[in-house]
């Protein structure tokens, strides 16, 4: 999960996980026996705490996918899913430690292959964790897989994550994916939803991204976003809505080559920036 990739650059920590096992795409077996009742129980907790909070607040395809899975009982074992999931999208889900590497997260998602940590968070993270456990990486990513465009979006993300690497465009790129697949929100026929992933696993930032009226939200523009920095031990200061996942993948088809160049030109933002003229829509 590339969230955490990003958020975990600033610590010097080693990985939290078991690595010893991973194969050369750092995919491990997930080992379902292993948990042991009381994280089943933790999951249990997290996940009502959750399934309470995104009615009328998480998009339609979250809810209703969500449902489908049927996982609110205990840790899913993702082959189960997979099965579900290859069927509706052609992905697949496999297991990882915990952190892989760039260029591998993006290998994976080029290939319709999404990544989740295999390690459930401990009792006192309940609220609040650093780095993406099973919950954040299941509950909050697969779920929008089940959209066949969200789900042509992230395959395509991952092929522009392997050409960002090439063109020293992974600052930039890292900034869509955290603005979006982690922090997206949504327009729909009766308001404002939450897509994002790292939003939508959060115990406190489901209500507080909708409804306070301190952060800003501002419809999706691709340069604008790609060069705005964010913050990764708070609530987002800014959102970015999305019409609708056509708009995200049609505004990030062109060729990135010449944006990056443009970029590199150009000051990044602060996370709190409104521009002159730019719409900050209202709290819902
Ligand atoms: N169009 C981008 C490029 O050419 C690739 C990309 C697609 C990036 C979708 C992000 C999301 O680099
Ligand atoms: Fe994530």
């Amino acid at each position: 999960d590339f969230f955490a990739t990003v958020a975990t650059k600033s610590d010097s920590g080693a990985l939290r996980g078991d690595y010893t096992h991973a194969d050369a795409n750092y995919v491990v077996a997930q080992n379902w026996d292993a948990y042991t009742p009381e994280q089943h129980e933790l999951w249990r907790k997290l996940y009502q705490r959750q399934a309470k909070l995104i009615p009328g607040r998480a998009c339609d395809v979250f809810i209703e996918s969500l449902k489908a899975l049927d996982v609110s009982q205990g840790i899913p074992r993702f082959d189960r899913t997979t099965e579900a999931l290859y069927k509706a999208t052609g992905w697949q889900l496999v297991a990882v430690p915990g952190l892989v590497p760039d260029h591998t997260f993006f290998d994976h998602l080029a290939n319709r292959r999404f990544p989740v940590t295999v390690w459930l968070r401990e009792p006192h993270e309940f609220d609040y964790i650093v780095e993406p456990d099973v919950f954040h990486d299941f509950f909050g990513h697969v779920p929008l897989l089940f959209n066949p465009i969200f789900a042509n979006h992230l395959q395509e993300y991952g092929k522009g994550g392997l050409k960002a690497l090439k063109l020293d465009g992974l600052a930039s790129l890292a900034r869509l994916y955290w603005y979006t697949i982690e922090f997206g929100l949504i327009q729909s026929p009766e308001g404002l939803r939450i897509y994002g992933a790292g939003i939508l696993s959060s115990g406190g930032e489901v209500e507080y991204c909708l409804t306070n009226p301190q952060p800003r939200r501002i419809p999706f523009e691709l340069e604008r976003v790609m060069r705005t920095l964010y913050k990764i031990d708070s609530y987002q200061e800014t959102y970015f809505v999305i019409k609708d996942f056509e708009q995200l993948f049609s505004d990030t088809a062109p060729d990135f080559t010449p944006l990056y160049e443009r970029l590199k030109t150009q000051e990044v933002l602060a996370a709190h920036t409104l521009l002159l003229g730019e719409i900050n829509l209202p709290p819902a």
